[in-house]
């Protein structure tokens, strides 16, 4: 049994508690949060403990997988704190909000033989699954990713590195993944898009992102902090003949849905299949996708 702890206990960080708990060789043990009330009012509800100290859990040897699920600005203490105590780690994705110190973290998670999972849960998502094999044969020409969320939260977006880290992420392992490959050229319009709210949080709320792919795939994405109809979330390919439209794999009922209904079942099997594996899940893909992230961010601004 692998014995485990989740930091950060908002939404993402309670799939995760029950996820451990449904998964056969894992058990919940602890669970923190910064917040006294939220931690303990979690650890009650998943009957495992937690403590005012981090670093209590963290020295106690029989805790071996930690899922970090706190903002992303906290993502770099606590891969630190876990990889001197050589934990098993998943963590919530982006990795960090610093692609410049990647190369160094990445190089103590091996050199520590850290085994991590990078949360890039949507490539286990029953449409994406589906959709990812009907192209198996084909050759996909355009892809066009449009994410609207409501009751988007500036400051939330801000913890979580802006647009392009918090929302954009998914969408460009996602277009990597269908395409087969990786950009080459990015064009980003964000600034004359989005809110002044946004702007002086030095965040953007909308943008427009373009991108040519080393097979020459060309990929459209739409992104925006508002929708009237709730969080819409689409993917479309395109080739000679053809068009696949991830709409029709999920049910009418819940297409307007958010990502922890939208993609319930993606969360259990990422972490089934990382807690499974005798390896790293992921990594190599975080790492690329936080690139493209940077790029696009320059991008937007010089645009
Ligand atoms: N895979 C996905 O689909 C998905 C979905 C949502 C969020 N995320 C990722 O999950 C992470 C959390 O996002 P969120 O929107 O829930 O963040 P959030 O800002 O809502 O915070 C999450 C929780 O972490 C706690 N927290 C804050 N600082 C902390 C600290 N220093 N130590 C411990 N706990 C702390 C907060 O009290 C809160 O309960 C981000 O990295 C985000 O990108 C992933």
């Amino acid at each position: 049994m692998i014995k485990s702890c989740v930091i950060g206990l908002s939404k993402i960080g309670q799939i995760h508690c029950s996820n451990l708990k449904k998964i056969k060789n894992t058990s919940l043990n602890y669970v923190y949060d910064k917040d006294f009330t939220l931690r303990n009012k979690t650890a009650k509800k998943f009957k495992c403990k937690t403590s005012n100290s981090f670093e209590e859990i963290l020295r106690n040897k029989e805790v071996k997988l930690f899922i970090i699920a706190s903002p992303t600005t906290t993502h770099e203490y606590y891969l630190d704190k876990l990889i001197k105590y050589k934990k098993m780690i998943y963590c919530e994705k982006p990795i960090s909000l610093n692609a410049s110190k990647l190369d160094v973290l990445v190089r103590r998670i091996k050199s520590n033989r850290i085994k991590i999972c990078i949360g890039l849960n949507r490539r286990f998502s029953d449409a994406y699954i589906k959709m990812k094999k009907l192209i198996n044969s084909k050759n996909v020409k355009i892809i066009q990713i449009i994410s609207r969320s409501s009751n988007a939260n500036v400051k939330q977006s801000v913890r979580n590195g802006g647009l392009f880290m918090d929302k954009g992420f998914h969408f460009f392992d996602l277009a990597c993944w269908f395409a087969n490959s990786f950009p080459n050229k990015i064009i980003t319009i964000a600034n004359p898009l989005s809110t002044k709210e946004f702007l002086k949080n030095n965040d953007y709320s909308d943008a427009v992102v373009n991108m040519k792919f080393k097979n020459k795939v060309i990929v459209e994405y739409i992104f925006s902090r508002n929708s009237r109809l709730g969080h819409e979330e689409s993917v479309k390919l395109f080739g000679n003949g053809f068009k696949i439209d991830s709409d029709k794999f999920f049910k009418k009922s819940i297409i307007y849905k958010n990502f922890d209904i939208k993609h319930k079942e993606s969360y259990f099997r990422c972490l089934k299949k990382f807690v499974y594996l005798n390896k790293n899940l992921l990594l190599n893909e975080g790492i690329q996708t936080q690139k493209i992230c940077d790029e696009v961010l320059k991008s937007a601004r010089l645009n």
